[in-house]
């Protein structure tokens, strides 16, 4: 019997050279694209992972200690993570992020902390459409956030950002803080490492024309800031003050930071996207090792403790998404904005959807065959 022929299927391979020639680093396009993806979460045209629609991936658990020689362990900014989600809207696709995290991997191997792959696809008939280098995208889209949540939160007049960690996220929330605010004049540094700093300076310098200070401390540089962005990695978090901040300071947690319970309390709290940090909470509650498993490394994890002690309600907590969609932020009037960001991959698909289109167009990349014929089917 002849064997029937089937449809041939390629997808395009982006390299990380191929997506900066494509346009990976254009932040002001990032930061527009990231705006929509916030109405697409205010409309519910989207879905990422899990029964309620809103978990932020599946995580590779590291168990603390292993009989195996070769099973990673758990350490602070370790783990493998599968980040999948559909986003509606003009976008209409489906895609993946998965990525592994290692602290050593910069000082010992010459690798990023983090590596990461994205993988879009026909979101009715499966068809790859592409696959790429997702560390960009990722750094990107990441700083886009705050860069967003920047533009809708921070108070009227801001002029002054305060960059705590200068690592390689940071890079990117700089750039978008400053295309979301374009009335930031003065940045202010701090990193624990000083030669963080030097090398942040010198390249921030040449895309931005602000003032540059490096700070001392993390007081001098939270003093006197409009948008104090924090992201920082390790075991030791910056421990930021109630007196340091001043009126309607907004506060960008892309990472985790040292903030007493009762100053976020008194603060009014919006995060990305509240219902995905109530399923990291689900997610904690079936962990055998329960809720604390989720806190030592969920961005939110301050407030959800607050919310599990009844000092903080869900209802409190103002997500971006509605916000950018119309409903009217609601400010505690001359407290400090904790805004919190947990990272999703709608943001990821939105961002590496954009740019494939743009390689699509420019015709930039590498065709990979899946099959001519698919074999079975
Ligand atoms: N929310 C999200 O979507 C998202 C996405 C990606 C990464 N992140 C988080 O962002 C953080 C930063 O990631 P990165 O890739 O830029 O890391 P990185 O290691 O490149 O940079 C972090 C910097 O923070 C500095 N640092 C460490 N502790 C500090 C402290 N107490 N005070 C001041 N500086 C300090 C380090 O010296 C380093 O320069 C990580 O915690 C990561 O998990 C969040």
């Amino acid at each position: 019997m002849e064997k029937q022929q089937g449809k041939k299927v390629s997808f395009l391979y982006l390299n990380e050279k191929d997506m900066i020639e494509a346009g990976v680093l254009d932040m002001p396009e990032c930061v527009e694209v990231t705006e929509e993806v916030f109405r697409l979460l205010g409309s519910g045209d989207y879905l990422m992972g899990g029964p309620l629609c809103n978990e932020h991936g599946q995580m590779l658990w590291f168990p603390k200690e292993s009989p195996f020689a070769n099973m990673p362990v758990a350490g602070p900014d370790r783990r493998f993570m599968a980040m999948i989600a559909y986003l509606g809207g003009r976008f209409n696709v489906c895609g993946e992020k998965w990525y592994g995290s290692n602290i050593e991997n910069p000082l010992k191997r010459g690798l990023p902390r983090s590596i990461l792959m994205v993988m879009l696809n026909n979101a009715v008939t499966a068809e790859p459409l592409a696959l790429m280098s997702g560390n960009l995208i990722s750094a990107m889209r990441t700083g886009a956030v705050p860069g967003v949540a920047a533009k809708y939160l921070a108070r009227k007049g801001a002029d002054t950002a305060a960059i705590i960690g200068t690592g390689v996220i940071s890079r990117a929330c700089l750039l978008a803080i400053c295309a979301g605010v374009p009335g930031i004049r003065t940045v202010k540094l701090y990193d624990i490492r000083e030669e963080q700093m030097e090398r942040f300076e010198k390249d921030m310098a040449e895309k931005l024309s602000v003032t540059f200070r490096r700070c001392s401390s993390l007081e001098e540089a939270v003093r006197g800031a409009d948008v104090i962005s924090v992201a920082t990695s390790g075991a030791k978090a910056a421990e930021i003050r109630e007196e340091w901040l001043r009126e309607e300071a907004l506060v960008e947690l892309t990472g985790i930071a040292d903030i007493t319970p009762e100053l976020y309390m008194k603060s009014t709290i919006v995060a990305d996207n509240w219902k995905m940090h109530r399923s990291w909470m689900t997610e904690g509650d079936e962990h055998p090792d329960g809720i604390e498993s989720i806190l030592s490394w969920a961005p939110s994890a301050p407030v959800i403790r607050l919310v599990l002690g009844g000092r903080v309600r869900h209802e409190d907590i103002q997500s971006l998404g509605d916000i950018v969609g119309g409903t009217p932020f609601v400010r505690k009037p001359g407290a400090p904005v904790m805004f919190i960001t947990g990272g999703m991959p709608v943001e990821d698909v939105a961002w590496g959807y954009t740019v494939y289109q743009n390689a699509r167009k420019r015709g930039i990349g590498q065709e990979l065959l899946l099959w001519d014929s698919p074999h079975w089917f």
